[in-house]
């Protein structure tokens, strides 16, 4: 999705932002831009492609100046090019923005008649000429802009400078935008990671929130120009946790990082000796009302919401539902106030599970957030937010945010059982004593990680993969199978073992790999018989199971062994291999790991 900064300091900027905007490079973009203000004058330089065109094109100089806005585009009015990238000016004022303007094309219309030109596809180049016409008819351009976003229906974050004033106005309606306070400077950015290394101080702005950055001052007012009031948060993440530490990508970092994430996210939070799981600031309501839980996300989010299910409703015997954000408000849910809405999500800014909370907040039921990133909208609206403490996470490909939510869903179980009366104290202490053993499980897998980097040797060249589980391991393997999609482009479909005798084992012959998780449970003989279905028809099956005998290893293509644990906590350990065998094989193919093709970081829009 697309990405904002902005500064306004002491220090030259140019290079700050385009260094800024390299480190947004992960959320996804097409194109490029960046505007710099000097004494009365703006230079802007847009570039299709990489944010490093656009270093090139602004090295030649003419881009001096201590205030400015840069911006990373991800298309969706008009297609990637250099006259639809950001920023787009009209007279004196120039825009970025983030989000998508819905009644575009009207005012659009409204000012042709006025006689404003347009030169781009965008819904964004209306802001600029709705500000233009505003200080046009008199008005202050801080009044201006705020008269312009008034007319606006959709979703923004916007930074906007006049070419006459050394004044940054920004301001946010349903896309994420952020304040970085530093020493007698300021920065606007979409997301941390992009300012880390200058400021962890940061305002967590809100709806409707306008910025005016002028020297050395910032005021945040309402759309009506009444003053608001916002704290500075000072975050615990630093500028090194978003570097790559001398991993060849963000993704295999975040893979190898598990182990301390998830300790990191036990960490406060489970007292073995107590038998006890305690979250820091949560007071749900009186939970002996809750009759039914729904978990919604989008992605590999929901692939956790799925896992979460299980858990609970084995142990707790609480119904719940696990529901894909984007469908859920469709389809018109039952939700009973007695019900909890939990909302997983790692950037906190998806806008599928934003729209999912506010229909739950209507219904009056209590929202529970279960997110990575401290002051996103999800973390600050929902009624109840347990964080995820996996540190920034970079990569596209979600990883470390998965086992961190599985971990956290885990706990919530926990929580519950002990709150309702579901489970004793020593089942908890028990399964408290098994969650702490994960990190030292997850990096004894880590530990032979190369074992799985010759099984990926063999079969980077495939066209597609199979990928079978069943029970808590079926959302695992859709996870891994959504993995190897995302960065390898190869076709990988997933399926609950049992269903691939209902159409998939058309598609079995001797060129199709199928990847089987089967931990030695009770399912384990149903899915040995349909590795025997898949061997009939000399599938290739890449096993992963815990089970010693390995009665079949000579017969299929390989095994890895996975360290043995409870039913609830076996995705937790076999995602991981499914990570690094995405990992390896899209390496070997040499694809963009990070920053796969059509892919965003966080997905902003619906
Ligand atoms: C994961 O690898 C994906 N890139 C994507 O499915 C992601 O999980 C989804 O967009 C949800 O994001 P969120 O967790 O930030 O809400």
């Amino acid at each position: 999705m697309c990405g904002i900064v902005g500064y306004l300091g002491n220090k030259q900027a140019c290079d700050l932002l385009i260094d800024a905007l390299k480190r947004l490079e992960y959320r996804g973009y097409d194109s490029a831009g960046i505007a710099m203000w000097n004494n009365g004058a703006i230079e802007t330089a847009r570039r299709k492609g990489k944010v490093d065109d656009l270093r090139k094109a602004v090295s030649s100089g003419g881009f001096e100046g201590t205030m400015g806005l840069a911006h990373t585009r991800w298309a969706t009015h008009g297609i990637p090019s250099e006259r639809n990238a950001h920023p787009h000016t009209a007279g004196d004022i120039t825009v970025v923005h983030n989000g998508i303007i819905e009644n575009y094309i009207e005012i659009k219309e409204r000012l042709r008649k006025d006689g404003h030109e347009f030169l781009s596809d965008t819904d964004t180049e209306v802001i600029p000429h709705l500000v233009t016409r505003y200080v046009e008819e008199g008005r202050s351009f801080v009044d201006a802009a705020r008269a312009a976003l008034k007319e606006l229906k959709g979703s923004y974050a916007v930074g906007i400078i006049r070419k006459k004033e050394r004044t940054l106005v920004a301001a946010k309606k349903e896309s994420p935008l952020i304040v970085g306070v530093g020493d007698d400077e300021y920065f606007i950015a979409s997301d941390a990671p992009a300012i880390l290394d200058r400021t962890n101080r940061f305002i967590f702005l809100e709806d409707n929130d306008v910025v005016i950055f002028t020297e050395g001052s910032l005021v945040i007012t309402d759309m009506e120009g009444n003053p608001v009031k916002r704290v500075v948060s000072t975050v615990a993440w630093t500028g090194a946790m978003a570097e790559k530490g001398g991993y060849k990508h963000f993704m295999l970092k975040e893979i190898f990082e598990q182990p301390r994430a998830i300790a990191d996210t036990l960490i406060g939070r489970v007292m073995e000796e107590e038998g006890q799981v305690e979250f820091e600031d949560l007071s749900p309501p009186d939970l002996t009302k809750v009759r039914k839980i729904w978990m919604v996300a989008c992605g590999t989010s929901y692939h956790a919401c799925m896992i979460g299910k299980h858990m609970i409703e084995a142990n707790l015997r609480i119904p719940v539902e696990a529901d894909i954000a984007s469908e859920f408000r469709y389809r018109n849910p039952i939700l009973n106030k007695e019900d909890m809405l939990v909302l997983v999500s790692q950037s906190g800014e998806t806008a599928d599970t934003i729209a999912a909370m506010k229909e739950g907040k209507k219904r009056g039921v209590y929202t529970l957030g279960v997110c990575n990133v401290v002051g996103s909208t999800l973390a600050r609206e929902c009624d109840g937010v347990v964080f995820t403490h996996a540190g920034p996470e970079i990569g596209v490909a979600s990883t470390k945010a998965f086992t961190t939510q599985i971990s956290v869903l885990y706990m919530l179980m926990l929580y519950m059982g002990g709150k309702l009366h579901k489970m004793d104290r020593d089942r908890i202490k028990e399964n408290i004593r098994e969650m702490r053993k994960m990190p030292h499980k997850v990096q004894a897998i880590l530990n032979i990680s190369k074992s799985i980097e010759e099984i990926a040797g063999n079969f980077h060249k495939t066209k597609d993969f199979l990928y079978l589980g069943r029970g808590i391991n079926y959302p695992a393997v859709q996870e891994g199978a959504l993995k190897l999609k995302e960065i390898s482009y190869i076709h990988a479909e997933a399926y609950a073992a049992g269903e691939m005798k209902h159409g998939p084992i058309a598609l079995i012959d001797e060129n199709l790999p199928v990847v089987v998780v089967s931990p030695n449970d009770s399912t384990y003989q149903k899915t040995c018989a349909n590795i025997e279905e898949v061997l009939a028809r000399r599938g290739k099956v890449l096993l992963f199971t815990d089970h010693e005998s390995h009665e079949m290893a000579s017969r299929v293509e390989s095994v890895f062994t996975l360290p043995s644990t409870t039913y609830e906590l076996q995705p937790l350990l076999s995602v991981i291999p499914l990570q690094l065998l995405a990992y390896y094989i899209a390496n070997l193919l040499g694809t963009d790991v990070d920053q796969p093709r059509n892919l965003a970081k966080s997905v902003t829009v619906e």
